[in-house]
Formats: structure tokens, C-alpha cells, sequence
């Protein structure tokens, strides 16, 4: 017979030899053992169950202190239990369940796309699913494509921990998005050995960019990943972080996840998703990780396996508080409108942002398209001189102001964190500090831009 670890991999190289080919060695290590939280739920429906170490009253309640079961108080006596008690490794079945029907609800789903993606394994956060992925799939040399710019975190989660080699090319070109951007990342590159597998980031909406897809750019995309995959296996992650947080009526909130189920063996997209952002429940680390294969398949399990062991490895079970937290959202009947409220509110943010940057001087500062998520990217132009880590120390020694600063030209103002009514100064303060280092350049060096009319003071 078979041990545990051969039964997974087989599962895998039978019914999806490309991604068996993209394991890293970790990822074909790892299976979730049938040890203690296995052998604890086989006997959880037993009269006397004398396996797991944990406080129970012998029928099964948890025994919390009073001073913290207070604090539940509100819920019932089946979810008191569930939030003291340990999850299951792969996470709540009802929330699992849940979510799925979230997910599948928000953009009107079909039947294909039910039978085509699994039950979500919880995690906890998106970082985490993250690097969970990478794991499994990431290791020494590893090519990940991605975007630039792009959320730092992508350095440390696959680069720093596991080794991969992170390719980029421009997000955008000419202020137009670069559709074949991770093509270009494969040829910038030159690299990579015939049939070897990559591993392509999506995260839209994008954390710097606050810009999701136009129609057209999510055919120009599909396409181009089709045509890498026709090379080689090719895994997506779409990092769905901003999920739904979308303010123009021409741009669709569904996730890339959803285009790209079912177009081709060597075309693998995987859904990176949590309470995070869309529930507002930053504190809660609340992350879900979902594959692209039926509910109960021999692959999906085998996969929901290997990301289980890989929770039981690192964090043991994911939190179950947070997990009852978010069950009491997805059981309200409210959860839609409340959701919706919180994008009315960004929307409103957006809107304000928008009007302020559109009036800020080009010379000075060139946003780039944003219609979505939490943030604005705006670029320096090189011929001033200034820096954006320049910027953001004058704007934080001087201007009583913090934006974030990515690579040497690009600033990140996060508007979801800033009340709408602030928004305005908040950028005329950015461009007050430019105007103030620019003509400090100028001084120093006559051939830099003069730019004193802008150089104004912080109110
Ligand atoms: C693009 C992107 N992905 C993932 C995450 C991580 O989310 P979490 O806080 O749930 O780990 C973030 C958080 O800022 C993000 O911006």
C-alpha cells in the first residue's frame, strides 16, 4: 500500500500533471498526517473522546475563562464553543462553505464555475494563502512574473522565504496598461529552460496601483496567459485582496479567477481571497485559498490537503474566533448592504482623490489610472530631482503628512485611510513639498526644472 505522501502526489500527476510538475520539494513533502486533529475528529462523535489537548467540560464545551466567554456573550451556545475550541486545520466547514457561496454570489457565478472551484481552505490572511502558495509551489529559482509596481510583501513571501526569482516588467506603459506584461517579464528575463514552470501574479484591484482591468485588457491578458501557456505550465495567482471595491460603472468587479477556469491544461488560476478588506476585518486574519478544480475531486482534495498540512506546520489550526466573527457577517441577512456601504464609502474617498490629483500640475506630479481598491500611485517626473523616499521624509519632517514612497519615482497615497474631507489638503501638501524640493534642486543645480510658482507653503 501506498504511503500517505505517495497517495497525494498521485492524486496530483494523475489528475493534473502540470501542476504536479510545479511543486517545489516542500510542496511535495507535505500532506496534512493523519495525527492528532485527524484522529481528534474521528472521534469527535464518540461517548468518551480522550484524544486532543484541549479544555473541554467531556461533552464537548469549551471552558473559557468568564472574563473573556463576556465578551461572546451575544452568540449562540454552538458558536461559544466554536470560538474558544480549535478549527478544524482546513477551517470551519460552515464558513468554508460560506464563503464559497459568497464568492460564487457576488459575480452571479454559473454552474461551470461551481463545478470547476473547490471549497475554500481558511487561512490566516491573505499573506498568508500567500505564502502557502509559495510553499507549495515557490522554492529556489522559481520565476514569479509580476507587475511593477507591486506590494513589497511579494519580495519577502516568495523571494526571501522560499528563493523564487521575482520578474517584473511595467505595469503600464505610455499611462496605458501593458497587457502582455508578464510575456514581457519571460523575454526581459531569457532565462527559463523550455516547459519550465512560472508562476504570474494578478492582484486587481492592485495594491499600488488602485487599478483594476478595463473589458478589453481582461481579454488582452487571458490571451497573453494563454499564449504562455501554450509553452509552459503557467500558475496565477489572483491576489483578490481588494475584491469588489471597484467605483466606475465600466469596470468589472469579478475576479480574473473566474476568466481563466478551464481554458487549458497548462493554465492553472488560483484565488487568493479574505475578510480582510471586503469585511473590513483587518484585525481578524480571516484568509481563504481556493483552487481550480471541483469540490471533493481527487486534486482538490489532494491540494486542500497539502495547504493543510502546511497550516498545522506553521500556525497549527487557523483562529477560530475570527472565523465565528465573519460567519455571523455571512449569515446576517444584511451582509450585501453593508459590504456595499463600505465601498460607498471609498467610492467617496475615490471621488475626492480623484478631483484633487486631476488639479495638481503634471510638471509636478503625474498620477497614474487608478479606478478601484484603496490607493493612487502618482509618478515623480525624473527631470525634477526629487525622490519619492526624498519626498516622503520632507513630507513627514515638514508637512506633517505620510505617503508611502515605492521605488525612486513613485508616491502611494492610501485613501482609504484618510477622512474625504482631508484628501484635498493632503494633496496639496504632496505637491507643496515637490514644489519645496524642486526649487531646493533648482538652487543647487540651475538646470533642473524651475518650478517656484509651485513651491508653495504648508498650510
Ligand atoms: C495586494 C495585497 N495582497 C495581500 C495583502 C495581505 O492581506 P492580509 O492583511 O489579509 O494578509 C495585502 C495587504 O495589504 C495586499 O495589499
Amino acid at each position: 500500500m501506498m504511503d500517505l505522501v505517495s497517495r497525494v502526489n498521485a492524486a496530483l500527476e494523475e489528475g493534473c500533471p502540470s501542476l504536479a510538475k510545479a511543486l517545489s520539494g516542500l510542496g511535495r513533502r507535505v500532506v496534512l498526517p493523519a495525527g492528532i486533529p485527524v484522529q481528534a475528529q474521528e472521534a469527535k462523535k464518540c461517548q468518551f473522546n480522550g484524544t486532543i489537548g484541549m479544555l473541554t467540560d467531556g461533552r464537548g464545551n469549551a471552558i473559557p475563562l468568564p472574563s473573556m466567554a463576556a465578551a461572546f456573550s451575544g452568540l449562540s451556545k454552538e458558536d461559544q464553543n466554536r470560538a474558544f475550541l480549535y478549527s478544524p486545520v482546513a477551517g470551519i466547514p460552515e464558513l468554508r462553505k460560506r464563503w464559497r457561496e459568497w464568492q460564487l454570489g457576488a459575480v452571479g457565478e454559473g454552474e461551470s464555475h461551481r463545478a470547476s472551484s473547490s471549497l475554500p481552505v481558511v487561512t490566516g490572511g491573505l499573506s498568508h494563502s500567500l505564502s502557502i502558495l509559495a510553499d507549495l509551489f515557490g522554492g529556489e529559482g522559481r520565476a514569479v512574473l509580476v507587475p511593477s509596481p507591486f506590494w513589497g510583501n511579494y519580495n519577502h513571501v516568495f523571494g526571501t522565504r522560499t528563493g523564487a526569482r521575482l520578474i517584473s516588467a511595467p505595469a503600464f506603459q505610455g499611462g496605458v496598461f501593458n497587457s502582455n506584461v508578464f510575456e514581457q517579464a519571460i523575454q526581459q528575463d531569457g532565462a527559463l529552460a523550455p516547459d519550465e514552470p512560472v508562476i504570474a501574479i494578478l492582484n486587481l484591484p492592485s495594491n499600488p496601483g488602485g487599478y483594476s482591468l478595463s473589458d478589453e485588457e481582461r481579454v488582452q491578458v487571458r490571451e497573453s496567459l494563454l499564449r504562455i501557456a501554450d509553452q509552459r505550465p503557467v500558475l496565477v495567482f489572483c491576489d483578490d485582496a481588494y475584491a469588489g471595491l471597484v467605483f466606475e460603472d465600466a469596470v468589472s468587479p469579478r475576479s480574473m479567477f473566474w476568466d481563466l477556469l478551464n481554458l487549458h491544461d497548462n493554465l492553472l488560476p488560483f484565488k487568493v481571497d479574505g475578510a480582510t478588506k471586503e469585511f473590513s476585518l483587518f484585525g481578524g486574519r480571516v484568509g481563504f485559498l481556493t483552487f481550480p478544480f471541483e469540490v471533493d475531486s481527487p486534486v482538490a482534495t489532494a491540494l486542500e490537503n497539502k495547504a493543510a498540512g502546511l497550516v498545522r506546520a506553521t500556525v497549527g489550526s487557523p483562529v477560530a474566533s475570527s472565523q465565528v466573527l465573519l460567519l455571523q457577517a455571512l449569515r446576517s441577512g444584511t451582509v450585501d448592504e453593508e459590504v456595499e456601504d463600505v465601498r460607498l464609502l471609498l467610492l467617496e474617498r475615490y471621488r475626492k482623490l480623484q478631483a484633487a490629483l486631476a488639479q495638481v500640475d503634471p510638471t509636478l506630479l503625474r498620477p497614474q489610472p487608478f479606478n478601484s481598491g484603496c490607493f493612487a500611485l502618482a509618478e515623480i517626473p525624473e527631470e525634477l530631482g526629487v525622490g519619492a523616499e526624498q519626498l516622503r521624509r520632507h513630507l513627514l519632517e515638514h508637512g506633517d503628512t505620510g505617503v508611502v514612497s515605492i521605488g525612486d519615482r513613485y508616491v502611494r497615497i492610501a485613501h482609504c485611510s484618510v477622512d474625504g474631507d482631508s484628501l484635498q489638503e493632503l494633496v496639496d501638501r504632496v505637491a507643496a513639498g515637490l514644489g519645496q524640493l524642486t526649487l531646493a534642486a533648482h538652487q543647487s543645480s540651475p538646470s533642473k526644472p524651475d518650478v517656484s510658482a509651485a513651491a508653495g507653503s504648508f498650510s
